[in-house]
């Protein structure tokens, strides 16, 4: 058995030792977007310190927590703090709790994450339904050798974001009048912001919004079979005036603001799964 495999079944193993795993939904929420995790009613919660290997989250506003409990009427994994390539992470090591949760049994996967907007409609505060994804030069988590009982070596990527739950969400936020803007998400490994040419260069790629995170799980997920379903928070505008300057606290105080929107749409979208 390769190494990978034989990790992954030592980390589902301990899980399941404290837990009955039962849940086919994951959640993994983003920089400032941890709040949604109160709103569980948790079963277990455990640190990922304590996780057989499971990577330590280091950035300011992760909790770092796997916590299973009950959303909307529906058993959920949540990850409460997420891996990012930044931290000096491998992209395998970023993606390995998408694995684990694939192990678990969950077949949905909602990803929430912050991100600089360079669509020039979008304002702060938004929230972006991702429809695709341009990986600028992150690394791809599924190089090396490929475990065919994940998934296949050459997956197909048409369908990266599940349509029919992009359905949903818009009508979702239509009923409940949150305006709701969709479009591509850029990855980047960070941690620098972009530059004012590099925000401009990712509009004319055509993406809509960029950030850190995202694009290795989603990846993973594909991979491995999940629907996958994810929003970004905008929280700065990287196509901007001159004199302003962005910074991490700005990001996080955007994100809180935003949230509750957030919250109340993947709360709605997990009732209809
Ligand atoms: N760029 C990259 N990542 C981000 C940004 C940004 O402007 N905002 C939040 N995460």
């Amino acid at each position: 058995m390769s190494i990978l495999l034989k990790q992954l079944a030592e980390t589902t193993a301990f899980i399941k030792d404290k837990v009955q795993a039962d849940a086919a939904i994951g959640i993994i929420l983003g920089s400032g977007l941890g709040n949604l995790a109160y709103e569980i009613k948790t079963e277990v919660a455990i640190p990922y310190s304590d996780i057989p290997h499971f990577p330590v989250s280091t950035v300011e506003g992760h909790t770092g927590r796997l916590i299973l409990g009950e959303l909307s009427g529906k058993k959920v994994w949540v990850m409460s703090g997420r891996f990012h390539f930044y931290e000096g992470y491998s992209a395998q090591q970023v993606a390995y709790p998408v694995r684990v949760m694939h192990m678990l049994g969950v077949k949905t996967l909602l990803l929430s994450n912050a991100a600089g907007g360079v669509n020039t409609d979008f304002k702060v505060g938004d929230l972006m339904i991702i429809n695709d994804h341009i990986s600028l030069f992150t690394v791809n988590p599924l190089l090396g050798k490929n475990e065919e009982v994940l998934g296949t070596r050459f997956p197909d990527m048409s369908e990266p974001y599940c349509k029919e739950m992009i359905k949903k969400a818009k009508a979702i936020a239509a009923s409940n009048n949150i305006d709701l803007k969709e479009g591509v998400y850029t990855g980047v490994t960070g941690p620098t912001f972009e530059t004012r040419a590099e925000y401009k260069l990712i509009h004319v790629l055509g993406g809509d919004a960029v950030g850190m995170s995202t694009v290795q799980e989603n990846i993973v997920a594909v991979h491995c079979g999940m629907k996958v379903f994810a929003t970004s928070v905008i929280t700065d505008l990287g196509i901007r005036e001159e004199e302003n300057i962005i910074t991490h606290e700005e990001v996080l105080q955007a994100a809180k603001e935003a949230e509750p929107k957030l919250t109340l749409l993947f709360k709605e979208i997990v009732k209809c799964l």
